[in-house]
């Protein structure tokens, strides 16, 4: 900060009103001298000159998605030298699964259940992307995501508010680590405000047509938890709920951010979200947008740039006050002060730091989170002398590995499955067909993979989505294998050879016909950069898989959204031929593959779940506990999992929910008992008054491989001592 301005309220002191409303506008780094932007190529490219001008008029707070220390100290330079007050730049990214090194994309680090691995992919993106002179990102995603159809899953942690909240939070803490002021770290941001992944029909952008209950038991927590982690900074939804777009809403970014949550850090629209309330059919004009999605609580306007022509009219005329104009400039000059960017603008940049530490934190991360979900007869890992037919689409490319918002990444740096398997095994075992395009057939592509699939012992088939087919505007109706992946795969299966599936997805995908042709299938979603490695690895039996499904697999995709958490219906489902149930005439309700589900190489069994006592008081908390013992004879990780069952509530609870999980190393033909503690604040819901509330009664609770397993056990909260509150808000 300039000597004469001691603090953030001092400079405020000195700003024009242009000054205020340039630090409330965030641009594309649309300075760029050539390319597109690699995330929204309809951007119009300004004249360099020209953002040298509005920069040295102190009219821009910052720019996103561009980086280097060329671009980065170039614009610098002109914010603190040339403008008068000299306020530093903030430059934002969507660093959101890696920067130059990629890692597993959100859903698939969520296949982990380890939010601490999150953390530290998260700590190293900070370290590479502040090192190219990044000081903020997008991220993390807190989309809860219970439809696959919805491109974005992929930036999901999956279905349920618990995992989704600790990776949240998890993300959080490894952007922004202990300080700010560290030029290593990111400011983060969690986003979309709110209820993004509730589109309804899973179609992006669309409206998120969801009860308020839902709203506050399932969407808002994982916000919550990385508001409550230190995010920085908010960014708003594109769709609406309740009929209000996020962007504009009053109860989403005031009376819940800021009233309920205590939210201290500034709100900013997603890309032109403030300008689109038009086209909702909110607002009839610029200025209207404006003034609804300011007065609502959204302090910085992303890329449209309608702050700046509207602002200064709405406060003249008196229609907003200025004193609101400081607060939302203040949130914003607070942040830029605590990343230190007053003391040393050029934070971070620094090009010498060593990718290596990243590299392998990226094979490990990829290692956790494939989901293997069928092995029989324990067909992986594969045999030392097994010559391996790697055949499909995705054996050799090099273009999909990284997933959606790999935007930083380098390709040719990543390791494709081909080159994984030959370092693992060299050339000798190994034979590599393509077999099909990804959503093609390739002239004589059939014939070549059963040339192939003949001369080997064991055919490893890497199926599933391009990189293409999710992320952002990349919602699927059909979210099955494309046809040619599925002929290829059926003319495979008539050669008499094991058949390893490799599913490469950044979502749950349909999958009923490949999983029965299929002997061994394993998730490998969008790994990164150390794909080919990793995969390998399992593959050859380094490493066990020891991922479970975020999301539930459907056996139809007309069961989507199908997710464990369910409202308890009137008429569960009974089997056939009982009819007035819930019920599909035509396809089985439960999921192909249910969330939490997975298998390592050993085998788990578990014993029942006990309870320490049948009844607890209102202040107790009860200790839940199950044996689990490896009967393989091999190590596993277990992801071990409680759930709950509210068995009589004010208002209908969920089927189950997740209430705690833990990865747990069980020895070969060893047993570990697992203990869980819940109390009262665990079993609390929304009311309909859009408060909390715990109610006595009885629980069912399960410690159970998947949420689709296990036997409860039951125990009762009893209703508080006549000296306590009765139903006390938790
Ligand atoms: C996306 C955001 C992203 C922003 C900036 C938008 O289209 O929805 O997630 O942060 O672009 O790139």
């Amino acid at each position: 900060m300039h000597k004469e301005f001691d603090s953030p309220k001092r400079l405020l002191e000195c700003m024009t009103l242009d000054e205020k409303v340039g630090q409330l506008s965030l641009y594309s780094a649309d300075v760029k001298l050539a390319g597109p932007d690699p995330v929204n190529p309809t951007l119009s490219f300004q004249a360099p000159e020209h953002r040298f001008a509005d920069i040295r008029a102190g009219r821009v707070t910052g720019f996103f998605n561009g980086h280097g220390d060329a671009f980065v100290r170039t614009l610098q330079r002109i914010a603190v030298e040339e403008s008068r007050l000299g306020i530093p730049l903030i430059f934002g990214a969507d660093v959101i699964h890696g920067f130059h090194t990629a890692f597993p994309v959100p859903l698939a680090e969520a296949a982990s259940f380890e939010p601490d691995l999150s953390r530290k992919t998260a700590e190293a993106a900070a370290r590479e992307a502040t090192a190219h002179g990044l000081h903020w990102t997008f991220a993390p995603g807190a989309d809860l995501c219970r439809d696959a159809r919805w491109g974005r899953a992929v930036e999901s942690a999956g279905e349920d508010a618990l995992v989704s909240a600790r990776f949240a939070a998890a993300r959080v803490r490894g952007f922004q680590g202990e300080s700010l002021a560290d030029p290593q770290r990111l400011m983060a941001t969690v986003k979309h405000f709110a209820a993004y992944g509730a589109a309804e029909a899973g179609l992006d952008y669309n409206t998120a047509e969801l009860s308020r209950t839902t709203l506050i038991d399932h969407y808002l927590p994982p916000y919550r938890a990385a508001i409550e982690a230190g995010a920085g900074a908010v960014m708003s939804a594109f769709n609406d709920v309740d009929g209000v777009p996020a962007t504009a809403n009053r109860v989403l970014l005031t009376e819940i951010l800021r009233e309920q949550w205590g939210f201290e850090g500034f709100v900013v629209s997603d890309f032109e979200s403030d300008l689109e309330t038009i086209v909702h059919g909110l607002a009839a004009t610029p200025r209207e947008a404006v003034r609804l999605c300011f007065t609502a609580g959204l302090d910085m306007c992303m890329q449209s740039g309608t702050y700046a022509a509207h602002l200064p009219g709405l406060v003249a005329d008196g229609t907003i006050d200025i004193r609101r104009i400081d607060h939302a400039v203040l949130r914003v000059l607070r942040a830029k002060q605590a990343l230190g960017l007053f003391e040393n603008p050029y934070r971070g940049l620094d090009l010498s730091y060593d990718p290596v530490p990243s590299r392998t934190l990226a094979r490990e991360a990829a290692r956790r989170c494939a989901v293997l979900l069928k092995n029989t007869h324990g067909a992986l890992p594969l045999k030392p002398s097994a010559r391996i037919a790697l055949i499909g689409p995705f054996a050799r490319e090099q273009q999909n590995l990284n997933g959606a918002w790999a935007i930083f990444a380098a390709n040719a740096e990543s390791v494709n499955l081909e080159q994984g398997f030959l370092a693992a095994r060299g050339a000798d075992a190994l034979v590599v067909e393509p077999g099909c395009a990804i959503d093609a057939p390739l002239d004589g592509g059939i014939d070549a993979a059963l040339a192939a699939a003949r001369s080997a012992d064991v055919i490893v088939l890497a199926l599933g989505e391009g990189q293409h087919m999710s992320g952002e505007s990349r919602s699927r109706a059909d979210i099955g294998l494309p046809e040619a992946q599925l002929q290829l795969a059926r003319a495979l299966r008539n050669v008499s050879k094991p058949i390893i599936t490799l599913l490469r997805t950044g979502r749950p995908l349909v999958i009923p016909e490949l999983a029965d042709l299929s002997d061994a299938l394993l998730v490998t979603w969008f790994l990164g950069s150390e794909t080919g490695h990793a995969v390998a690895d399992l593959v050859f039996g380094h490493a066990a898989p020891s991922g479970r499904l975020p999301m539930s697999f459907p056996r139809h995709q007309g069961q989507v959204p199908i997710y464990y958490a369910r409202k308890r219906t009137g008429r569960p489902a009974a089997p056939p031929p009982a009819m007035f149930t819930a019920r599909y005439i035509d396809v089985d309700p439960t999921p192909l593959y249910p969330f939490g589900f997975g298998l390592g190489y050993g085998r788990a069994d578990y014993g029942a779940t006990e309870v320490d006592a049948a009844g607890i008081g209102w202040n107790d908390t009860v200790t839940v506990s199950c044996s689990i013992t490896e009967t393989a004879g091999v190590e596993l990780e277990e992801v071990v999992q409680l759930y709950v069952r509210d068995v009589a509530a004010s208002r209908v609870r969920p089927v189950r929910e997740l209430k705690d999980f833990r990865k747990v190393l069980i020895p070969a033909r060893g047993s570990v008992t697992i203990t869980f503690t819940l109390g009262r604040t665990d079993l609390a819901f929304a009311d309909l008054a859009g408060g909390s509330v715990t109610e006595p009664g009885e629980f069912q609770v399960w410690i159970a491989p998947h949420a689709e397993a296990g036997t409860p056990a039951t125990f009762v909260l009893k209703a508080p001592l006549p000296s306590s509150a009765t139903e006390e808000a938790t």
